[in-house]
Parts: C-alpha cells; sequence; structure tokens
C-alpha cells in the first residue's frame, strides 16, 4: 500500500486532535508517511500542533514526518490528500450567524437559514483561494473538503473549478446519524449500507441495509418512534445541544413517517420550535466557544505541559474516521459507499442536473460513483427545489454581487419566508459581514 502525504487545511479546529486520533486508528486502512498542518492563524494551529506532535510520536512511530506551517508552499507540494476544514470569521461570526436572525425571530443556526447565507457569503472567496493555491503545487490531489456551509461552498466550487474531478465535498451528518442506528441494530456503522437522498444538512435515509441486504428500515424506525433517538459518537452523546436535536428525530418520523430525516431538517419543518427554543445570548457558537473549544485546549495545554499524552482524555470520532475511509476508498480503490455530495446529472431524476446532491456514491481511485435514486416524491422534491434555489441563489450573489439575489435567496428560505423580515436580517448580515463579505449592489432594485 501506498504511503499517502497528508495535509490538513484549517488545523488550528478543536476538531483537529479527533482527526489525529482517528488517523491513527485508521493507520492500517489509510497508512500515511507524512502529516502537515496548515492554518492562516499561527498561533491557534500551534497550541493544537504541539499537541499532536506528542501523540503521533507515542502513537504513529512509523510516521516518517510530521510538522505545521503558515506557508501554503510548505503545505501544499507534494500532498496526496488535503482535508479543508476552515472557518473563515472564526467562531466569533457563527455567533452573529445566529444571533442575527434570531433577533428577528427566525432561525439562528450555523448552516442553516440566514446564518448559513451569513457563512456561506465568507467561505466562497477563501475556499476558491485555497483551492487555487493547493492546486498550484499540487495538481493532482485530493481535495475532502469538510467546510460548510457545504451546500453552498460545494455549488461555488463547482462554478469555479468545473473541469476539477478531485475535489470532493462530504459531511459527516449522515455518519453520525449512522452511528446512532448502529447501535439501535447493535452493529458497526461500516455494517450499514445506506439509501439516502438530498441536499446538504437536508436529506432523508429511504432505507438501510446490512452488507448481507437485510432490510433494517423498519427496525430503525419503530425503535425510533418507540424508544427515541439519541446521538451515540462520542464527539456529541454527552452534548445536551445534539441529544435535544437528535431526540427531535422522533417528532419528524412521526409528523413525516415515509423516511428517516437528517437531523437538520428540524430547523426547516419546526422554525417556530427552535426558535422558541433558543436564548439569543447562549447560542451554539458561545456553547462551543465555552465547551468544545475550552475542553480542547485544556487537553492540548496538558499534554504539551507533561510532554506525553499519559492520564489524557483522546477519543476517535466518526467526523475523522469518516473522512479517512472516504480518502482511503480513493486511494486504494476500494469502492466502499459513501454518503458524499456530487453533481445531480441524473441521480435524482426528476430534480435538475446542476444541483449539488448528497447521496450515497461507490468511491474508486475515479472518483465517486453515485447509485441512481430515481423519481422523489412530491413533498421531498418541493421541499428541496425551494432549498436549492435558495443555495443558488446565494451563489449567485457571491458571483454577480447581486444584492436583490440574497434578498430573493433569504425570502425563499423556509426559515424566513416574510419578505420584509428577510430584507432586515440582510442588512444586518451586510452590516456584520463587512469585511468578509463580497460588496452586494442594489442596483437592479434602482432600475426598476
Ligand atoms: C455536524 C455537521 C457539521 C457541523 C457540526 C456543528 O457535524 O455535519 O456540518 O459543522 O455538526 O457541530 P457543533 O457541535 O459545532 O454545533
Ligand atoms: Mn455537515
Amino acid at each position: 500500500m501506498k504511503k499517502q502525504n497528508l495535509v490538513v487545511v484549517g488545523a488550528g479546529s478543536t476538531y483537529t486532535p479527533g482527526m489525529i486520533m482517528s488517523l491513527i486508528e485508521e493507520k492500517k486502512n489509510f497508512p500515511l508517511k507524512s502529516i502537515t498542518f496548515y492554518d492562516t492563524n499561527a498561533e491557534r494551529q500551534e497550541k493544537v500542533a504541539k499537541a499532536c506532535e506528542i501523540i503521533l510520536k507515542e502513537k504513529y512511530p512509523e510516521l516518517e514526518s510530521f510538522h505545521y506551517t503558515i506557508s501554503k508552499e510548505e503545505a501544499f507540494t507534494d500532498v496526496d490528500f488535503a482535508f479543508v476544514q476552515i472557518r473563515t470569521g472564526g467562531l466569533a461570526m457563527r455567533e452573529k450567524d445566529e444571533q442575527i436572525p434570531l433577533s428577528h425571530g427566525c432561525v439562528g443556526q450555523e448552516t442553516c437559514g440566514p446564518g448559513g447565507m451569513g457563512y456561506g457569503l465568507r467561505s466562497i472567496g477563501d475556499m476558491i483561494q485555497l483551492i487555487k493555491e493547493i492546486r498550484q503545487y499540487s495538481p493532482e490531489a485530493w481535495i475532502l473538503n469538510y467546510t460548510n456551509p457545504a451546500a453552498i461552498v460545494a455549488e461555488a466550487l463547482r462554478r469555479a473549478f468545473p473541469e476539477d474531478k478531485k475535489i470532493l465535498n462530504i459531511c459527516d451528518m449522515p455518519a453520525a446519524i449512522m452511528v446512532s442506528y448502529a447501535s439501535i441494530l447493535k452493529k458497526e456503522i461500516w455494517d450499514l449500507v445506506p439509501e439516502y437522498f438530498g441536499l446538504n444538512h437536508f436529506g432523508w435515509f429511504t432505507k438501510m441495509y446490512d452488507k448481507e441486504g437485510n432490510d433494517l428500515t423498519d427496525e430503525i424506525k419503530n425503535h425510533i418512534l418507540n424508544k427515541g433517538f439519541l446521538p451515540e459518537d462520542s464527539e456529541i452523546v454527552n452534548d445536551p445541544s445534539w441529544i435535544k436535536t437528535f431526540k427531535q428525530v422522533k417528532t419528524m418520523l412521526t409528523d413525516f413517517p415515509e423516511y428517516l430525516p437528517n437531523t437538520y431538517l428540524q430547523y426547516y419543518l419546526y422554525p417556530s420550535d427552535m426558535v422558541s427554543k433558543e436564548d439569543v445570548s447562549n447560542t451554539r457558537a458561545r456553547q462551543v466557544i465555552n465547551g468544545r473549544e475550552q475542553r480542547v485546549h485544556q487537553l492540548c495545554d496538558g499534554i504539551i505541559a507533561n510532554g506525553t499524552t499519559e492520564g489524557a482524555h483522546l477519543e476517535v470520532d466518526i467526523h475523522g474516521c469518516y473522512m479517512i475511509r472516504v480518502a482511503a476508498s480513493l486511494a486504494y480503490n476500494n469502492g466502499d459507499i459513501f454518503i458524499v455530495i456530487v453533481e445531480n446529472n441524473g441521480i435524482i431524476s426528476n430534480l435538475q442536473d446542476d444541483a449539488m446532491v448528497e447521496v450515497p456514491a461507490m468511491l474508486t481511485n475515479r472518483g465517486p460513483k453515485p447509485f441512481a435514486v430515481g423519481k422523489i416524491p412530491t413533498f421531498y422534491k418541493g421541499m428541496i427545489e425551494g432549498q436549492l434555489a435558495y443555495e443558488k441563489l446565494v451563489v449567485d450573489a457571491y458571483f454577480e454581487n447581486d444584492y436583490n439575489k440574497a434578498l430573493q435567496a433569504l425570502t425563499l428560505n423556509r426559515t424566513v419566508v416574510d419578505a420584509p423580515v428577510a430584507r432586515n436580517i440582510l442588512d444586518d448580515l451586510i452590516a456584520a459581514n463587512e469585511n468578509y463579505w463580497p460588496e452586494l449592489k442594489k442596483e437592479r432594485e434602482l432600475a426598476t
């Protein structure tokens, strides 16, 4: 097995120690020659990197090289895989994305609704720039992108790099949900074969099988309807916010029993309920800043101070393992099946070809080979088309510097609907993002 050279982009992330633990756990499936960390924030990266260096020395002695850098040339030269997880504006801007819509009575969420638009219009420019830089030094590298909002980023990259077949956008949510299914079924996630369709953070499992082809869908549904649903992955199992989110799946399945919903659909199906349960001074970003971020930084400080991982609470999580198994399937032509984000091109036969859809695909060294979904029923088609129009209009607004497209996008979004509310939110987001967003011009409005 050829050993891979990996760069982690956005390595200052609080997810990085979990990713390193996952790389160690998966070293037989995805053996590495080198790991390089890259981040634009040297200080944030250094803390995580110094701890990871110690972890790797102890648990991955066969790794030939580990280093961290803020030099693009150093980071992106001779790379086989780039794992990209950047957050333009950091958690501070995430908090604004959540608070601004909430202050207008709408869902305040990282990737759903106006928050997703705020984040999307920040991410697109940096992602395009980053892909160009990676390609300058490693034209053949696989670029696996986790950067959010994945739906909007994927659409923007589709337009910016139409010929580049080695960029793959992925989300760990379907996998995190499958970890819970696996627990219900007393199986491993890797034993399960899903059927799924939708957009990122906007999809449904239609079937779940095991490798022998047994249909386990009803067993999962019955369990959820009778006993409820909980997170099981190590990263989220004890997190009150994620517990609440997973519990909501029972309500969704009770109201819409046909398919098993992605957890993110709660924001689109129950927006008023979601808003009523939020506290604008303690949104998810604040909880992450005071929770995961502190916990991971303390963990890193402890490892650095002790010079060893002994006594440190380190865990493998699905976020890392999923990305790594995806990479392994691409690198070694394993042909395993994963849910990934690809251009529709007839996969969902009654949806436009140029939609970026989230579906299962066999992953080979020639890229993802998605399976046909066929026609989807009216309810899902209607939901998806509204959301898709929102996503496309956000990306139009970015490339065309068009205020009206952004306003149309928000008005179409199920979490907003009211045009005057959309306008107020948009204007607040513009003010909050003045250092990050492209300028949105109102000329068309004035002309009419
Ligand atoms: C899931 C989603 C990611 C999202 C994350 C947020 O993993 O798939 O796209 O960024 O949740 O989690 P947090 O704990 O930061 O709210
Ligand atoms: Mn996601």
